[in-house]
């Protein structure tokens, strides 16, 4: 193998020796190692603690023998620098406390400083140093997927408070936007800093957005969040799902990569694209629930069409389901390798 990583590679369009893999969500509750930290630890208090960061973001590599970690954490986590207090509920997700609805909410936020997150630093640094020439993945949640649980106050279906302030006071939500811009780049800048050879922005539910608000309200922000971490010159991966109808304009932010989820075919996206930014994905989860032959085959569909495109890495196409077989995940990575290959 050359010195880069085959993920590495493979963001950057650069032969390899067959097709990359990992898993969004590899670190999490369908690991029984991970189920025993958590009888001791809440969530919050494993993303806290430098060493227990890198125990559990290292154990997939080990475990499944996927080409990158990703970082252990939330895409709430950074957001407490702001003076916005949330937990993670079981089985719910994050809950804001004090959610941000006025302009008055918004001046009230602190900038972000690093030094109130050091434990993320701290931990990417340690997992850097255990994985060596493994690359691990550092990332954040992305503005608009931030503000639909800081403005709802936690989950939501609807986004309705959140679409409700980007149409009837675009000031205030550009406002926002902006403040939470301003932190993304500065808590992936010290992730980079701090051992991350790769950034994927989650915007896990910007597809809600139409095409027009996308591009209005939501695109200039994440132009000037890639604009600004470009020259930091690593592999940058944006992701959303349900964002068919949004892709030609992701493709303008500036990301390198594009993670697209199972609904639609990654050679239509290539079509659409053309040959410049790299495909992450894009197996339905729920296939991996299934077992090996459902997984296998939904992946047998992915590899064929594309294995031999450089600029191919394979993953689901969202995070892996907690009622997931390691087993079958262990396969699937094993599977892909030996189906993937370019030669
Ligand atoms: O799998 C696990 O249970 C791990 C622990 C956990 C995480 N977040 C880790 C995480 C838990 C319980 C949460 C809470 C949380 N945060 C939820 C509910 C999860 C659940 O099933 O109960 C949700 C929806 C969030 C918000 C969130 N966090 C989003 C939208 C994202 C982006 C990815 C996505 O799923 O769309 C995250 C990132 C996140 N949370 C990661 C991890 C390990 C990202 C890194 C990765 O992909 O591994």
């Amino acid at each position: 193998m050359t010195s880069e990583s085959r993920f590495i590679r493979a963001c950057r369009g650069q032969a390899h020796d067959t097709v990359p893999v990992w898993f969004m969500r590899q670190a999490g509750r369908y690991q029984p190692s991970y189920r025993a930290l958590r009888s001791r630890y809440s969530m919050l208090e494993l993303a806290r603690a430098p060493e227990l960061i890198r125990d559990v973001t290292i154990r997939p590599v080990e475990e499944l023998g996927v080409d990158a970690a990703i970082l252990f954490s939330d895409i709430m986590i950074p957001l407490a620098s702001l003076g916005i207090d949330f937990d993670i509920q079981e089985n719910v997700g994050p809950v804001v406390s004090n959610p941000i609805r006025t302009r008055a909410d918004i001046d009230r936020l602190r900038p972000f400083r690093a030094e109130d997150v050091a434990y993320v630093f701290e931990g990417l640094r340690l997992t850097a140093a255990a994985l060596g020439a493994t690359p691990v993945i550092g990332f954040s949640g992305a503005p608009f997927t931030l503000a639909s649980y800081v403005v709802e106050g936690g989950p939501s279906r609807t986004y309705r408070r959140t679409k409700q302030m980007m149409w009837t006071e675009p000031d205030t939500f550009s406002a926002l936007m902006r403040s939470f811009s301003a932190m993304v780049v500065a808590y992936l800048t010290e992730q980079v800093a701090s051992g991350a050879a790769a950034l994927q922005i989650f915007d896990s539910w910007i597809g809600a957005l139409s095409m027009e608000d996308y591009s209005r309200s939501v695109l200039p922000h994440m132009r000037f969040i890639f604009e600004s971490l470009a020259p930091l010159n690593v592999p940058l991966i944006y992701f959303g799902v349900g964002t068919q109808h949004l892709l030609p304009e992701m493709a303008r932010t500036g990301a390198t990569v594009l993670g697209i989820d199972w609904r639609t075919r990654l050679t239509d996206v290539r079509a659409m694209l053309g040959s410049d930014v790299t495909l992450q994905g894009n197996l339905d989860p729920e296939r991996v629930v299934a077992g090996f032959e459902a997984a296998r085959a939904g992946a047998q569909e992915v590899v064929a069409s594309m294995r031999h495109d450089p600029r191919f890495i394979f993953n689901l196409g969202h995070g892996v389901p907690k009622e997931s077989e390691p087993a079958v995940l262990k396969q699937l990575v094993d599977w892909v390798h030996e189906h993937g290959r370019m030669a």
